[in-house]
């Protein structure tokens, strides 16, 4: 018996195993615990099986232990696949046996509430330091040695790609899928109900495991995001990562009182947060396929010269056109593209991007054009088209194609797209057989070549630095609304907070009487602005509890008593506290700089233009905090609305670094002030030089 004082943290003993157990192997064909041994066997797992059942016997030929203890020799992996009611007990009994790990196949635990049988197998497994995956997953299947722990399909191609799933369902159709894809796998795991082993372990092992290129993500959830993000943002540079996240629809069910967080649905901030940290998004698994297949087969394209070779014009249009849409560029260098081009199509072709052979174009026509594309310096990626005709014999096109990929293939990105009928499904089949990116949809092809450009573009991140801030000021706000046991802060006290982060606020003062209106009104300067000062009310305008454009003492007379007469006669209980006096502003673009806190990201920003593109077309970008300036001016730019911000239709040019500098400054006021759990600032109004807060509110969360 091994006995461990620490835990197992070396993940090769997970994914490259030197002998495993199969605890629950079944003698009765068609349970999962005898095709998981069977699997094991058929993959050609090279290292001792020990198939653990109390009936002893044999089983496909290997001999049963009646008990783990009885096995002579060490086990680091031991799949688990008895019933749940007795699962707890066989992961104790290997980790007193000294296995390194334990896949917990068996379902039923957490996933229907049997919480603390989870947690008592975990508790089990930590006190000899044996770790789980699972419970409820399908196994493992892995590359090197190579092993096939699963109870999905017994074929899987080995490969560069990763497939972590959270789904095990979808996990299993996975392997399927690739397997009919001919994608190549390094692993494929689902990581079930999390009970110890998390996809941030599996994905520390497979940035460094020296095979996998490409890591393929289904995600539900996360609970550490910001873990996740910082895991991400480290990968090793040539580390791709394709996630597809379910729950696009759902909208974050929390109840928010800001902007903010009544638009930041978990989803968008999972967005944000893949944007951020170079995470792909597919929108579908199609998407996630077709992206994952191109980025494992080709090569960093070295620029953004993109060349489009066709036999059909129409194809190539419709190539051209998706170019524009994904951003792929094409080469535009005529004087290029004569040279190169010119010599190879027909009078009645075009060399002009996209190249176009027509129709009659045959297998030597191709290995002319690409051949010439692929060896010239100055064209980085090709797309080659074929839409099938009878001119266009289809065994020496293969062949040129064939060979273009063996010549060319790790050099150059080259792209398939191929339409047509049963020949040219067999065609693709073929090349996707050998693992060569190649589609029926030209849309789906350019879509992926867009992937591998995003997937290698070098984002400088910038840094985030301090800027001081008026922090005691805050503080005593903030402290001051505590202590009254309020959680939103009246529009004034958020002013004074934003006036110690450092924004421009107008003027403004809180009257308790005529007088002091009058006071104010003369200090400040006219015209000015008068708004109910009350934590009941909060639609002020809809009850006339806000007056525009006071310009003159008699105007501040009527308007204090108007307000407190509308006050009294639509809002009788409301406490009020005084009456807002602020500097009335000059009209300016409109924009809204929020933040909001979510539950696995924690502090998350918000940018959008004010009025309807908020707030009916919700046009609005976000980004995890605390974001560097040159994160910031992404998030704005991301934003439909934003050339408003530029100038148009002969407006000026607004100020663009006075609203970034807002969005910065919030993101460094709500992580240093945690307890501000929400945050508005709506408007800020954007003039050609400056820009000003003129209305805030923030809802504060403070742990007792
Ligand atoms: N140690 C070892 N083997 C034992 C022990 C023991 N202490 N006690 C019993 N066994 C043997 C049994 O005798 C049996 O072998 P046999 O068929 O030769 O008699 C074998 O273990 C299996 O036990 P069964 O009681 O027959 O259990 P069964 O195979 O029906 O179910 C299973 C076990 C598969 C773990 C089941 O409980 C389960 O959880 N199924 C769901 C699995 C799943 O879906 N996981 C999630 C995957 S991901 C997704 O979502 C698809």
């Amino acid at each position: 018996m091994y006995l461990y004082s620490l835990s197992v943290t070396d993940f090769k003993y997970l994914f490259n195993p030197r002998h495993v157990a199969v605890v629950g192997a079944s003698h009765s064909e068609g349970k999962i615990g005898y095709t998981v041994l069977k699997n094991i066997i058929d993959s050609g797992y090279k290292g001792r099986i020990y198939p653990i059942n109390p009936k002893g016997g044999e089983i496909l030929g290997k001999k049963v232990y009646t008990d783990i203890f009885s096995v002579d020799g060490e086990i680091d992996l031991a799949l688990i696949v008895v019933p749940a009611s007795i699962a707890v007990s066989a992961v104790e009994a290997c980790a007193k046996k000294g296995v390194k790990f334990a896949i917990v196949i068996t379902s039923g635990f957490s996933e229907i509430g049997n919480i603390d049988a989870e947690r008592e197998m975990v508790e089990k497994a930590r006190e000899y330091g044996m770790r789980i995956l699972g419970p409820n997953v399908f196994g493992i299947y892995s590359a090197v040695p190579p092993i096939n722990a699963t109870f999905g399909p017994s074929k899987v191609r080995p490969g560069n790609i990763a497939v972590i799933s959270q789904s095990g369902a979808l996990g299993i159709a996975m392997i399927g899928k690739t397997a009919e894809e001919n994608m190549g796998l390094s692993t494929i795991v689902s990581i079930g109900n999390k009970a110890d082993i998390t996809e941030a372990d599996i994905l520390k092992y497979v940035f460094n495991d020296d095979i996998t290129k490409v890591a393929f993500l289904y995600i539900e959830g996360l609970e550490n995001g910001k873990e996740f993000m910082e895991l991400v943002k480290n990968k090793p540079d040539e580390m791709k990562i394709v996630a597809i996240k379910a729950g696009r629809s759902k909208v974050g069910a929390r109840a928010v009182a800001s902007h903010t967080g009544s638009l930041a649905g978990s989803d968008k901030i999972f967005d944000a947060a893949f944007k951020q940290s170079g995470v792909l998004r597919a929108d579908s698994l199609e998407e996630g396929f077709n992206w994952v297949a191109t980025l494992a087969a080709c090569p960093r394209p070295a620029g953004n010269n993109v060349v489009i070779i066709t036999n059909g014009g129409g194809i190539g249009v419709l190539a051209a056109d998706a170019c524009e849409k994904y951003g792929v560029k094409l080469a535009g260098d005529m004087e290029l593209l004569k040279r190169t081009f010119g010599d190879v199509i027909p009078k009645f072709g075009s060399y002009k991007n996209p190249v176009d052979l027509t129709g009659q174009a045959g297998g030597e026509d191709y290995r002319e054009a690409l051949e010439r594309a692929l060896k010239d310096d100055n064209i980085h990626a090709v797309i080659a088209l074929y839409c099938q005709t009878d001119m266009t014999p289809l065994e020496p096109l293969m062949d040129t194609f064939l060979e273009m990929q063996k010549k060319y293939g790790s050099k150059k990105p080259i792209i398939y797209s191929l339409f047509g009928g049963e020949g040219t499904a067999k065609l693709l089949e073929e090349l996707k057989g050998k693992g060569i990116p190649a589609f029926e949809d030209v849309e789906d092809a350019v879509s992926s070549l867009n992937a591998l450009y995003r997937a290698y573009e070098k984002k400088e991140e910038g840094k985030v630095e301090n800027i001081e801030m008026d922090e005691c000021g805050i503080r005593r706000v903030i402290q001051s609304v505590a202590e009254e046991g309020r959680r939103q802060l009246l529009g004034t006290e958020a002013k004074e907070v934003m006036k110690a982060a450092g924004m421009d606020v107008p003027p403004f003062r809180v009257a308790k009487s005529i007088n002091e209106a009058v006071e104010a009104a003369g200090e400040i300067g006219y015209p000015v602005v008068m708004k109910v000062v009350s934590e009941d009310i909060v639609h002020k305008t809809d009850i006339g509890g806000v007056l525009l454009d006071i310009d003159n003492e008699k105007e501040v007379v009527e308007g204090y008593e108007a307000i407190l007469r509308n006050c009294k006669q639509y809002a009788p209980k409301a406490n009020i506290r005084g009456v807002e006096i602020a500097k009335m502003v000059p009209d300016g673009v409109e924009t809204i700089v929020g933040a909001t806190t979510d539950p696995s990201f924690g502090k998350v920003l918000m940018f959008g233009l004010g009025g309807i593109y908020v707030e009916v077309l919700k046009d609005v970008a976000f980004r995890v905090a605390p974001v560097s300036r040159r994160e910031i001016s992404r998030m704005m730019r991301e934003v439909n609305s934003y050339p408003l911000l530029l100038g148009v239709r002969g407006e000026s040019r607004r100020d663009i670094d006075s609203v970034a500098d807002a969005i910065y400054r919030i993101g460094i006021l709500v992580n240093r002030f945690p307890e501000i759990s929400e945050l508005d600032i709506n408007p800020l109004v954007v003039y050609e030089k400056g820009a000003k807060v003129l209305d805030a509110r923030i809802n504060i969360e403070v742990k007792k």
